[in-house]
């Protein structure tokens, strides 16, 4: 049985305070969800340590939105996967399409990225997705499959086992306009192709996660699906109801 996770990405959004709210809110209605589903809270670098103070005990998850590619040293600004880790986060966001569109982040950096991950025992949520161009060129697949050759296949056969990957397509973030729930299976079940082939049975235990503009309306449809192992939530994320309904939403 593959995990099941719900992992919201509250991008650079709310004040510690807020974040510190949402997380409680988070915690509070924790009880209501499946225990088999892993719920996963991923706050701005700042609120961290208030956010997993405040989830002490709670079931509840902790990711960053990304690290840095090096270990330490001079490199101002950056925050490293192993200050992370020493807070309590076990996951960490990397390769989000907001980081490769807005901050030029390509494989190379990735993989040091990824590299940084795996040293400090942290979880990669590894993203992939085309945009709306290249969707509408019919390229999506090759543009996933690049994107997981490029990363993934450099990681080992147990790196692989401790990854999650999540399928977003940039048309579908923040736009209201998801995926349906037939061609997020379609290309979900690619990607587990994919992965397939480099790494064989074990990409049957790989959880793939579906992200843009899902919602409590719609994610029960996605995640009916065979190939779809939970939700990335960006907008439905910053309010805890919303976020817990997504949690609910598996058959
Ligand atoms: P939205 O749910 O706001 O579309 O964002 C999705 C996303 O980018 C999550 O990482």
């Amino acid at each position: 049985m593959r995990k099941k996770i719900v992992a919201g990405n509250w991008k650079m959004n709310t004040l510690p305070a807020e974040g510190v709210e949402l997380a409680r809110g988070v915690a509070a209605g924790r009880g209501e969800v499946n225990s088999d589903v892993t719920l996963i809270v991923c706050p701005p670098f700042t609120h961290l340590a208030g956010v997993i103070e405040s989830l002490n005990g709670a079931n509840v998850e902790v990711g960053a939105q990304d690290c840095a590619t090096e270990a330490k040293g001079a490199y101002t600004g950056e925050v490293s996967a192993a200050m992370i880790a020493a807070l309590g986060c076990k996951y960490v966001i990397l390769g989000h399409s907001e980081r490769r569109q807005y901050y030029g982040e390509c494989s190379e950096t990735l993989n040091k990225k990824m590299e940084q991950a795996y040293a400090n025992n942290l979880t990669p949520i590894y993203c992939v997705g085309e945009n709306l161009e290249e969707r509408e060129a019919e390229r999506h697949f090759e543009v996933c499959k690049q994107q997981l050759e490029e990363v993934v296949f450099n990681l080992t056969d147990a790196q692989f086992k401790n990854l999650v990957i999540a399928y977003e397509p940039v048309w579908a973030i923040g736009t209201g306009k998801t995926a349906t729930a037939e061609q997020a299976q379609e290309i979900h079940a690619y990607i587990r192709e994919v992965l397939r082939s480099k790494f064989g049975a074990a990409a049957e235990e790989c959880p793939i996660l579906y992200g843009g503009s899902c919602k409590p309306s719609n994610a029960g449809e996605i995640f009916a699906k065979a190939d779809v192992d939970g939700g990335l939530i960006g907008g439905a994320a910053l309010k805890a109801d919303d976020f817990l309904a997504i949690g609910k939403s598996f058959e």
